[in-house]
């Protein structure tokens, strides 16, 4: 099966290298892909929001399978536009992606289904705003209806900066407080069936201690030795399959990475936020774990016959990605700086550790940083804290002029806290 991947990040670079060990996979593309993904996969220019242009390639390449990776060209349905071509598409359609593209349209669509949330209330006036500011009290959870890369989201106990940032947004949605761990949860559905992976851990904040403004994510791991072995359960019963239920009830149903973003609280298991697609980092750790072949399960998600596939196989060991940022990100960030280094990591760390590229692209022979999350460093290890002293030993070889990284990914859960 040929397969083209749409995307260029270090989900994608993921989603490519496990694509590319399996052997059902006669040729791998990837449009546009970076630096990284050019080892596994061979690139095609391609603006990945043009639903017409990502069809013709796929028609083109003669590819058998169209994996679309990010939440833009999802919302912006790349996927219809795929599958009206009539080529088995990986990703939910527009309307079915509103799922991410709408934090309202989530809400709702989790209040009729009766998943667990955070209460909330969508505004658009001022008078609003400050009306649920008031409601829920400190700390103020301000969330911009639209998609913002991870970053329209404000947690603060600061009255002032929770109301600015709501002003600031056409229609906002303010929620309560959820405390407690977080936990990402993704499964892949074929819009009936759906199919829970392993549970994985994001760090969202920049700093270290869980400081600093969210990102879109610097790091993960996977398996999660504190979490309630009933938990995957749990989530499809009260989450997952009543979603996909809901929304082929309302005749757009969902195909595709659901992805639940959830908080264990004290008084139970609550939803945060879905995503349409895989997450970021979350899916380094998740596949760097999956022994069964990626193409073929994808495959079966996009043809709608996920009941006929066996049960997934997973490896024991644990996984932990650290994601290497530019200078200044989240904010915006310095590109352009020679990165070194790679090599040691391939020759020194591999097959343990291994780099996957985020923003990056080359330029003659060096490869240079091009994005605000610029690598995510991948270790394998018996347990958490042998998948960590992995992932930092290729961490230390890398070298990126201001680059910054967190130093505490997977620590507490290591040390068993
Ligand atoms: P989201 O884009 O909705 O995932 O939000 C980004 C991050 O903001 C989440 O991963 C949480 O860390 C935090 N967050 C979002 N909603 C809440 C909430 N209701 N309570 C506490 N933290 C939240
Ligand atoms: N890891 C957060 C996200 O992918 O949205």
């Amino acid at each position: 099966m040929k397969v083209l991947v749409i995307g260029g990040g270090a989900r994608e670079h993921a989603l490519c290298r496990s694509l590319s060990l399996d052997p059902d996979v006669s040729a791998l593309y990837c449009a546009p892909g970076n630096a990284g993904i050019a080892e596994v996969a061979e690139l095609r220019p391609v603006d990945a929001l043009d639903g017409a242009a990502v069809a013709a390639l796929a028609v083109e390449l003669g590819a058998g399978l169209v994996v679309v990776g990010p939440e833009a060209p999802l919302v912006a349905g790349v996927a219809d536009a795929v599958r009206a071509a009539g080529i088995p598409v990986f990703g939910p359609s527009a309307e079915a992606a509103q799922l991410e593209g709408s934090k309202a349209f989530a809400k709702d669509v989790m209040a009729a289904a009766g998943v667990p949330t955070a209460r909330s209330y969508v505004c658009t006036t001022a008078e609003e705003v400050d009306a649920a500011l008031d409601a829920f009290g400190a700390p103020y959870v301000v969330k911009d209806d639209g998609l913002a890369a991870g970053k329209g989201v404000v947690v603060t106990e600061d009255r002032a900066v929770a109301r600015d940032h709501a002003l600031a947004c056409d229609r906002v949605v303010i929620e309560e407080y959820l405390d407690g761990p977080e936990v990402s949860l993704f499964a892949i559905t074929d819009g009936v069936t759906v199919l829970p992976l392993q549970p994985a851990q994001d760090f969202k904040r920049a700093l270290d201690g869980d400081e600093g403004p969210n990102t879109g994510g610097m790091g993960a791991y996977s398996p999660l030795p504190w979490a309630d072995p009933k938990l995957v359960d749990e989530v499809m019963e009260l989450v997952l399959q009543p979603t996909v239920d809901e929304l082929r009830h309302r005749g757009t149903p969902f195909s595709g990475l659901l992805y639940a973003g959830l908080a264990i609280t004290s008084r139970g298991t609550r939803v945060i936020e879905f995503n349409a697609r895989f997450g970021d980092p979350e899916t380094q750790v998740v596949l760097a774990r999956l022994r069964t072949p990626l193409a073929g399960v994808l495959l079966n998600a996009a043809n709608g016959t996920l009941d006929a596939l066996p049960a997934l196989n997973w490896s024991d060991d644990a996984a932990v990605t650290v994601v290497i940022a530019s200078h200044n990100y989240p904010g915006t960030p310095r590109t352009g700086d020679p990165i070194e280094g790679l090599g040691d990591v391939a020759a020194e760390d591999a097959p343990d550790a291994y780099v996957l590229h985020a923003g990056t692209r080359r330029e003659g022979d060096a490869v240079v940083s091009a994005g605000g999350r610029v690598l995510s460093v991948t270790a394998t290890g018996s347990d958490l804290a042998q998948a960590r002293e992995k992932a930092y030993k290729a961490v230390g070889r890398i070298k990126l002029d201001g680059s910054q990284h967190r130093t505490d990914i997977a620590a507490k859960a290591a040390e068993g806290r």
